[in-house]
């Protein structure tokens, strides 16, 4: 099987090389731009993939309010040309898409399923919506997974993640004031890119969500991470209203992966234990 990995050097695309070992072929931003169909056709038919997996993403989430064209351009309009390449040729479609497309229900506590009729609350939720609507509706072979509070080890420098942040700032702060009032699910990359692996073994295309187990605060995630590093630091709850982001986020975008375990039997570990894998293995911590 021969697998094209779009956004090759980003966190999630690095663990998909890493997963999908010599099946994978990797396409950074230099090899394809999927906002462009012309590129999107030329990349991938120099490759002739059986699967696409796309992990680009317009991902700065507080900017997409800002530049709504280009989030929409790279969330929504190019997961389309890449389904309408991969329709045509009768390829699978991997897209991954995010918990921010839920977050209309300001009262909702417990977790969403794919059946949940979704409600973003920001540009960048809105754009990863359209993109899955588009997908789904041009490709019949799609897996649409959405995921949440994403951390990993990108090949390229990068945007960072909450993770690695956390750990900059303690460098040189002895109180960090971190949001208490978002419930989601951090999800290691690595942990991610086997579901999509288990996924992709199989034929039943549709829609998964597929985050490590558990659900924590952002807050409650920080003093995890410098827990598990041994560093001594106080952290001070703060609610969302306070920080005053420019962009809305979901009070609670916790999802349930009961579909993802019943088609593969996989079930990722629960949150703190992916995150103790990631902080002990080698490097991360500097
Ligand atoms: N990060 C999270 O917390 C989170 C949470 C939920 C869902 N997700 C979703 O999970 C997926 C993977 O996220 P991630 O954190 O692994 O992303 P990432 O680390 O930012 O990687 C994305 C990669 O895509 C490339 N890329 C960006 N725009 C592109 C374009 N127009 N054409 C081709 N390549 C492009 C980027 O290259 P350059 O950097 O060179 O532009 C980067 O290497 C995304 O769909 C995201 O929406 C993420």
């Amino acid at each position: 099987m021969k697998i094209a990995v779009i956004g090759a050097h980003g966190q999630l695309g690095s663990d998909l090389m890493r997963s999908l070992g010599d099946d994978a072929i990797g396409l950074t931003h230099a090899q394809i731009e999927i906002t462009d169909p012309v590129s999107v056709a030329s990349a991938l038919d120099a490759i002739a993939p059986d699967t696409v997996i796309n992990t680009a993403a317009y991902n700065l989430v507080d900017k997409a309010e800002q530049e709504p064209d280009r989030a929409f351009a790279i969330n929504a309009f190019g997961p389309l040309h890449l389904a309408r390449h991969c329709a045509e040729r009768n390829l699978t479609l991997v897209h991954v898409s995010t918990d921010y497309v839920f977050g209309q229900d300001g009262a909702r506590t417990t977790p969403y399923t794919e059946a949940d009729f979704p409600g973003p609350v920001s540009v960048y939720g809105t754009s990863k919506l359209a993109g899955e609507h588009l997908v789904r509706a041009t490709c019949r072979q799609h897996f649409v997974v959405r995921t949440c509070g994403l951390y990993g080890r990108p090949t390229s420098v990068g945007k960072g993640n909450f993770v690695r942040t956390m750990l900059r700032l303690a460098q040189d702060r002895d109180e960090l004031a971190v949001i208490n009032d978002q419930h989601c699910t951090p999800t290691s990359t690595a942990d991610l890119a086997s579901a999509i692996v288990s996924l992709l073994q199989t034929d039943q295309y549709g829609l998964y969500h597929a985050t490590n187990s558990g659900s924590t605060t952002w807050c409650q995630f920080a003093r995890a991470i410098f827990d598990l590093s041994g560093i001594d630091i106080n952290v001070t709850p703060i609610t969302s209203a306070r920080f005053d982001a420019p962009a809305h986020r979901p009070a609670y975008s916790v999802l349930d992966s009961t579909r993802l375990i019943a088609i593969t039997g996989l079930s990722l570990r629960p949150w703190r234990d992916a995150l103790a894998a990631y902080l002990s293995s080698a490097g991360e911590s500097s």
